[in-house]
């Protein structure tokens, strides 16, 4: 079956699109520079599909080795595009690195592709809508000035593969816009692997429920929704990796809308950070040690997806809910206590 280029395949999302690609009859080739993720990931996506992907290690950022590779795998029909760095308060600290990677990463594989029919996705997110005024926030929701260079990156990423894929005839592009990445696969065996102090909500719980965290700060408790706690439409990992594999497959069969499309990836249900909290509290049956505390600068308060184009378009829907979210973070974060990866 067709062999599918997975950019960042040993991260956290491209890890479980390996694995959904392969469970769907695709050939995943993973390409990493592990500059933020673990080699042994390899190992344990193994223990799931029950073989080696196939592995590269270089930096994209790298014309010369991107287009080597390119040229000497002709047979890779389709391209998932994860590479790239993604800490929102670290690129406020290093924009330089985020334009840099973020960018030449992206324009080194385009390149490489000029003139080749290739099927690409593009790994973008709902921080392209900024605080929207309307919710549900569809794909035809203004895209604001990013609060943040990651943010700017995802979305001058977005123009430039519009672009690319209306001026050349050899690309056709989808971009997902993700709302919040959460959970881990059922076999607990793959799932977010921080390095360092976690970033992001969920590895942030479920460190500090199994004690390597004192304990959580709620980051603002006086914002104007439920319980003054921001809302965020978390999606489960599983999902979204499928989601991908829908894109793939839609972008084969050829997207009657055009060259270039984007899809909101998403529940469609938002939850506040406390309601989180009390979800992975019930899924676990661990009390978590929580504080409210002051605001994050740049956080939106509230944002959930209309995710009605994707059903009808892409003929995907999430089927996974808060309480498998929380649940098989909880699995993971015990199975990496037990079994820590090599960072
Ligand atoms: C979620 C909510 C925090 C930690 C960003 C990017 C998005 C994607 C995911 C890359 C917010 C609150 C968090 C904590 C808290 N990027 N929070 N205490 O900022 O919505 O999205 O990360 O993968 O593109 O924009 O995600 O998980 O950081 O925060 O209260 O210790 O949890 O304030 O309301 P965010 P997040």
């Amino acid at each position: 079956m067709h062999k599918i280029l997975v950019t960042g395949g040993t991260g956290f999302i491209g890890s479980h699109t390996v694995v959904e690609l392969f469970q769907a009859g695709y050939t995943p080739i993973i390409v990493d520079n592990l500059s933020n993720s673990s080699i042994q990931m390899l190992d344990q996506i193994e223990k799931i599909i029950g073989q080696r992907p196939e592995f590269h290690q270089f930096d994209l950022c790298d014309e010369a080795a991107t287009k080597k590779f390119v040229e000497s795998n002709p047979d890779i029909k389709g391209v998932i595009h994860f590479a790239a760095s993604k800490a929102v308060g670290e690129s406020v600290v290093k924009p330089l690195k985020y334009y840099h990677n973020n960018f030449f990463s992206l324009i080194n594989l385009l390149n490489a592709y000029q003139g080749k029919p290739i099927n690409f996705v593009f790994s973008s997110s709902c921080t392209v809508y900024g605080q929207p005024d309307i919710l549900p926030v569809s794909e035809s929701a203004p895209v604001k000035t990013a609060e943040s260079p990651y943010g700017n990156t995802k979305q001058i990423a977005e123009e430039i593969l519009s672009e690319t894929a209306n001026a050349y005839d050899n690309y056709q592009i989808i971009s997902l816009r993700y709302f919040n990445p959460v959970g881990a696969h059922a076999s607990a065996l793959i799932g977010e692997l921080p390095i360092g102090v976690p970033q992001n909500l969920v590895p942030f719980i479920t460190q500090t429920a199994i004690g390597k965290r004192e304990k959580l700060t709620v980051f603002g408790g006086d914002y104007d929704t439920v319980d003054g706690s921001c809302v965020r439409d978390y999606i489960h990992v599983v999902d979204l990796a499928k989601a991908h594999v829908a894109a793939i497959k839609l972008l084969e069969k050829g997207n009657p809308d055009g060259k270039y499309d984007v899809f909101n990836i998403g529940t469609g249900n938002g939850y506040s950070v406390i309601e989180a909290i009390k979800a992975f509290e019930n899924a676990s049956g661990q009390k978590l040690n929580y504080e409210v505390g002051p605001r994050r600068d740049g956080d939106i308060v509230k944002v959930w997806g209309d995710v009605s184009k994707s059903t009808a378009k892409l003929g995907w829907t999430a089927q996974l809910g808060i309480d498998e979210m929380m649940a098989s973070a909880w699995e993971w974060e015990k199975y990496i206590q037990e079994n820590p990866l090599a960072e």
